[in-house]
């Protein structure tokens, strides 16, 4: 039997591939094992995002080569982002990998297997292509919550951002066949789909259907209780964005809105389209509609050139805005970058400081947040058992808060309502109400 282990780092998007990897090969006759050792193909599916997380990939090749000396037949293949950018260099640096994928050629790697061989020991194949007409065979881990590409890539080029290099441009997934991925997701008993993209507000489907006509088209699906989407670039939410969020009952109450910074000067060396204040109003006009809708960000810390104000700013927007969370990030250099060759890269031991300033501001307004629900009854979608108490249940609101409480397995993929009792930075406690 050929069994194959697949470690995955980065974004949704990843994960997502991921599931699709293990789609293409299962249909080759390959079984999945959580049991590295009992592997003979294991695949690493990369993220470049941040310096670290390159780090974490070639260590884990380092230790990974151990193990072909036990197991002589073991195939180690490379996708993702590093893989797109690195292509041949890594089969050099990374001594053991054998084929190397990008992020656009994942349903070549049963030809890449096929074509490995004693004489032809490495293999590459990183092509840019047109991928939005691939239908791919995906192997979804069992559950309710499902996500679905809605698009790829990213025009936007921010100026730090590595994304459009190893994703390559924006390409919009023909509608017919989101649909009919959604529809066969709601046949197996899904209840949440996640759409995903770069930029989702920028989809565009022969030039006639944008994202909020997408949500309208993908609505009916019966089974599919709750909508979600990932990422949303602030210049291009819509008015016609937060009607559609109005009108239609199945779109979680929930958006993640990166701000990345709160001073002017800096957004617009990231290339960002929009002013703090221009952010600031479409926040103003989305609680408007929804007082309740939870809004999640990302902030970049110690971009280059940042100045003590500057950062003042970003800090002074995440007190003013009180957003439910964030995620904060050390700015990291990353190879071809416009924000690469900028001057005024700060040391390490700033970007640490500011870093742990911002999350230490964010802890207090989130916990603060969280422990509000208490007393109140949400309702929660039932994921299974909690991961730290097996006694326990875990699930999610509409907002995304993770809400674990006691009860029967009965409820597992089920919507129940659930009394908060406790409430802390990361999760909600309560039990079920009567
Ligand atoms: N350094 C630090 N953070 C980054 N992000 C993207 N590129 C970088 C970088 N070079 C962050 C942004 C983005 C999130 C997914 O990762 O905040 O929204
Ligand atoms: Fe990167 Fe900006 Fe595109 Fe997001 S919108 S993937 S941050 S370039």
């Amino acid at each position: 039997m050929r069994k194959i282990h697949i470690k995955t780092w980065g974004c949704q998007m990843n994960e997502h591939d991921s599931e699709r990897i293990a789609g293409i090969l299962s249909e080759k006759g390959y079984q999945m094992t959580e049991d590295i050792k009992e592997a003979n193909l294991i695949i690493l599916n990369t993220c470049s995002i941040r310096e670290k997380a390159e780090h974490k990939f070639f260590s884990e090749v380092g230790r990974l080569r151990g193990l072909k000396k036990d197991n002589p037949n073991l195939v180690i293949g490379v996708g993702g982002c590093i893989a797109q950018q690195k292509g041949e260099e890594i089969i050099k640096r990374a001594k053991g990998v054998d084929i190397v994928f990008g992020t656009r050629s994942i349903h070549e790697i049963p030809k890449l297997l096929d074509g490995l061989s004693e004489k032809n020991k490495h293999l590459v194949n990183v092509p840019e292509q047109e991928i939005n007409t691939i239908l791919y065979p995906t192997l979804r881990n069992q559950g309710i919550k499902a996500l679905v590409t809605i698009m790829y890539g990213c025009n936007n080029f921010c100026s730090y951002c590595v994304v459009p290099y190893t994703r390559g441009r924006e390409e919009s997934r023909p509608k017919e066949g989101i649909l009919k991925e959604v529809q066969g997701l709601a046949d197996m008993g899904y209840k949440e789909i996640t759409l995903l993209g770069q930029n989702v507000n920028s989809y565009c489907y022969n030039s006639g259907m944008d994202f909020s006509d997408l949500l309208h088209y993908l609505h009916p699906v019966n089974g599919i209780e709750r909508i979600r989407f990932m990422t949303s670039h602030p210049k291009d939410i819509s008015d016609k964005l937060i009607d559609s969020m109005a009108e239609l009952p199945k779109v979680c109450n929930h958006i993640h809105l990166p701000l990345q910074s709160g001073s002017d000067r800096i957004l617009q060396k990231m290339n960002r389209g929009y002013t703090y204040s221009e952010y600031k109003k479409k926040i103003d006009k989305i609680r408007m509609r929804f007082p309740e809708i939870s809004i999640t960000t990302d902030i970049i810390v110690g971009f280059p050139s940042e100045t003590d104000d500057d950062f003042k700013m970003t800090m002074d927007a995440s007190r003013e805005i009180e957003y439910d969370n964030v995620f904060a990030f050390k700015y990291s250099k990353r190879p071809n970058t416009a924000a690469d060759r900028f001057d005024g890269h700060l040391s390490k031991g700033l970007k640490e400081e500011r870093l742990s300033q911002a999350m230490e501001l964010q802890s207090g307004i989130t916990t603060r947040k969280n422990r509000e629900h208490i007393g109140k009854t949400v309702e929660v979608l039932v994921e299974g058992k909690s991961k730290s108490d097996n006694g326990r249940l875990t699930g999610r609101t509409e907002t995304n808060r993770v809400v674990n409480f006691r009860g029967h397995e009965k409820f597992i993929w089920r919507f129940v309502d659930v009394k908060i009792t406790n409430a802390n930075l990361s999760n909600l406690e309560g039990m079920i109400s009567d």
